[in-house]
């Protein structure tokens, strides 16, 4: 059974910040808003209220969420993986993404994980700021991942291990 949790900032971190939590049944509704208004670019699959259930039903997926974000991490053994993640654009550039991301590791890391890895679109210069900062680095590319009426584009890979300290810079 998944734990509800709420994590407090750290110093240094949006002082106004809402506490970002961990439901134990997150609300499929709330989430495939977020991520509409989130993804806005017609490469993104817009995962409607259906999809949203049916990831949230998968094996080891967790979200830590506030009203204008969350991150959507899966956990097997030690191995975790950011599936989807996103703060609404009228709220961006507050530190709340990167509060979000630093609490998905940290929960992986605490649930055993000792990596964790993802895929994103090499436009996406914000997330892919903030994974370096969090210590992501390229392990590869999947070539033409991404469909869009511009064509196909690429998606990077990228990992990091997990450990006692967070390499976040
Ligand atoms: C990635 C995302 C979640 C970040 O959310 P956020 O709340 O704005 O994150 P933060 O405020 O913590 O940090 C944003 C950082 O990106 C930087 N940034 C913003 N726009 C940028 C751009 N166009 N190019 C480079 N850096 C940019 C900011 O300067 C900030 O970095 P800093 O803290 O070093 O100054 C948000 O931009 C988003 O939802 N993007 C669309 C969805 C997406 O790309 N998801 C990830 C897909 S894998």
């Amino acid at each position: 059974m998944k734990s509800q949790s709420s994590v407090k900032t750290s110093p240094g971190e949006p002082s106004d910040v809402e506490a970002i939590i961990c439901p134990a049944q997150p609300d499929p509704a709330f989430l495939s808003n977020l991520h509409g208004d989130g993804f806005a670019s017609a490469y993104e699959q817009h995962w409607n209220e259906k999809a949203m259930a049916e990831m949230l039903a998968m094996t080891g997926v967790f979200v830590h969420q506030f009203s204008a974000g969350f991150i959507m991490t899966q956990i097997s053994l030690e191995t975790a993986e950011i599936l989807t993640y996103t703060v609404l654009p009228s709220q961006r550039g507050k530190g709340y993404g990167a509060v979000l991301l630093k609490t998905a590791m940290q929960h992986a890391f605490n649930k055993g994980a000792t990596r964790i890895l993802l895929e994103v679109a090499p436009d996406r210069k914000a997330a892919l700021g903030l994974y370096r900062r969090a210590g992501f680095e390229r392990t590869g590319v999947r070539k033409n991942y991404y469909a869009g009426p511009e064509g196909k584009r690429d998606a990077f890979l990228m990992e990091t291990g997990l450990g006692t300290e967070l390499n976040f810079r």
